[in-house]
């Protein structure tokens, strides 16, 4: 049984993955703002699935979030950092709050996040992080999305640089960058287009990717994608 974190719990992506590594038998962390739709995973793997609050746009949260955590284990095995937000506007109108909530969600939150998780790692633990193509050097970009696609970028690039800075460790850091999935945040940013994988597919990939694939794969940023949006 793996200990496993994963951030954005409460639907879409992480929704799925939660349920598919509480099906494998593993003890997995949930976290996010809401949890009620993970309810009904707790009352279906009770102990197994734990549920923590988590607001990465707030410090004390992630504080009180991995101090929940670490009284359960100090042993994690995986770190899928899922959490994303996006924000789908012109240019000119975003505004300073807009920017601030895309960057702390999708950078400083999981930063934070990491520097306060590391004492409770296990020493071969694979951190994951989850971007977007639309933050993947050279591929398609889409107007309206200044504020999101950078910042999954530099998730990206937080990827290489702790990976450079735990070398010496047995950590392995990696981001995958997907590709469009049908999900709230998809329908939310391109209402009406149709993703040509379900939460669940993507899920079996990262499953995969992430229970596996630090055996050969160390501060990488893998486009993982059939569409470029
Ligand atoms: N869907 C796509 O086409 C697509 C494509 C490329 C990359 N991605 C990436 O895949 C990941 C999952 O996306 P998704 O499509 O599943 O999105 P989603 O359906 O919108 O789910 C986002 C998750 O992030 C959590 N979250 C948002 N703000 C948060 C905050 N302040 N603190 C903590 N958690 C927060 C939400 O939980 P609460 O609201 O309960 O906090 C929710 O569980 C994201 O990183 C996204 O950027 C998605």
């Amino acid at each position: 049984m793996k200990d496993v974190l994963i951030t954005g719990a409460s639907r879409g992506v992480g929704f799925a993955l939660a349920s598919k590594f509480l099906s494998k038998g593993d003890r997995v962390f949930c976290a996010s703002r809401n949890l009620e739709p993970l309810q009904k995973l707790s009352n279906q793997y009770g102990e197994r699935c734990v549920l923590v609050e988590l607001d990465l746009q707030s410090e004390p949260s992630i504080t009180d979030a991995v101090g929940a955590i670490a009284k359960m284990s100090s042993r994690i095995n995986i770190v899928i950092n899922n959490a994303g937000a996006l924000v789908n506007k012109p240019f000119r109108d975003i505004s300073r709050k807009e920017l601030q909530m895309c960057y702390d969600v999708n950078v400083l939150g999981p930063y934070q996040l990491m520097q306060k998780l590391l004492p409770f790692l296990e020493k071969d633990a694979h951190i994951v992080f989850i971007s977007s193509m639309g933050g993947f050097q050279g591929s398609q970009k889409f107007a309206g999305l200044t504020a999101y696609s950078p910042s999954k970028a530099a998730e990206a690039s937080l990827t290489e640089c702790l990976q450079e800075e735990f070398k010496e460790s047995n950590l392995a850091f990696n981001c995958l960058c997907l590709g469009a999935v049908q999900t709230e945040m998809l329908q939310n940013a391109f209402p009406g287009y149709q993703a040509p994988l379900t939460p669940e597919q993507i899920s079996d990939y990262i499953y995969q990717f992430s229970t596996t694939e630090n055996r050969f794969f160390k501060g990488k940023i893998i486009p993982v994608s059939l569409s470029t949006p």
